[in-house]
């Protein structure tokens, strides 16, 4: 597109685009909280099922389907719209360390979601061998991150 200044066209077009980047940021932000606080939640009572019974292997079927069509997918477009309003012009200048610690949780809760992945396969293999406590503990670190999230975006307290 020669002649044309395709920063200024995509710049002018995350403007206008602003509300809806920021509305779908938050409907993928809420749909990938959903998983992160329902799959530790499918581990605590996978632990009590006998590895290979029929509860065991419907439990294997939620988890397998809450990871790989909720969880996964939400925390993709919660980046792409989260980066793309990163990129509506002057957003940038304009932010202080409250976007650097958000941005850092958010890479924290993004540890948090490989990991249960991790421990999703372990259940899948029949290899879990945390217990029931340790997925109850676990179930409590992305609801703290995510109120400490909130807090630091829409109060902007730093
Ligand atoms: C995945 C990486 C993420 C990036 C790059 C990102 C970036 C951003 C940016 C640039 C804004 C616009 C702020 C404004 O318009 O003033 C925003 C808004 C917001 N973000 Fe994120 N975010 C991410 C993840 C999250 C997560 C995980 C949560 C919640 C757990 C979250 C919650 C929010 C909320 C509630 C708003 C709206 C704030 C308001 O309207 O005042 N974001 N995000």
């Amino acid at each position: 597109m020669r002649g044309f200044a395709s920063g200024d066209f995509v710049g002018t077009w995350l403007v206008s685009a602003y509300p809806w980047l920021k509305a779908l940021h938050i409907i993928s932000v809420i749909s990938w909280m959903a998983g992160l606080l329902y799959l530790p939640r499918l581990f605590v009572y996978h632990c009590r099922a006998e590895p290979g019974s029929a509860m065991s292997e419907t439990f294997k079927i939620m988890e397998r389907r809450l990871a790989n069509a909720i969880m996964t997918p939400a925390m993709i477009a919660s980046f792409v719209f989260g980066l793309a309003l990163l990129s509506v012009p002057g957003f940038l200048a304009n932010a202080t360390i409250w976007l650097h610690v958000k941005l850092a949780l958010v890479l924290v809760l993004a540890g948090v979601h490989v990991w249960m992945l991790r421990w999703r396969r372990d259940f899948a293999e029949d290899r879990n061998t945390r217990s029931e406590k340790f997925f109850r503990v676990m179930n409590e670190v992305p609801t703290l991150l995510m109120i400490a999230i909130v807090i630091l975006v829409v109060v902007r307290p730093l």
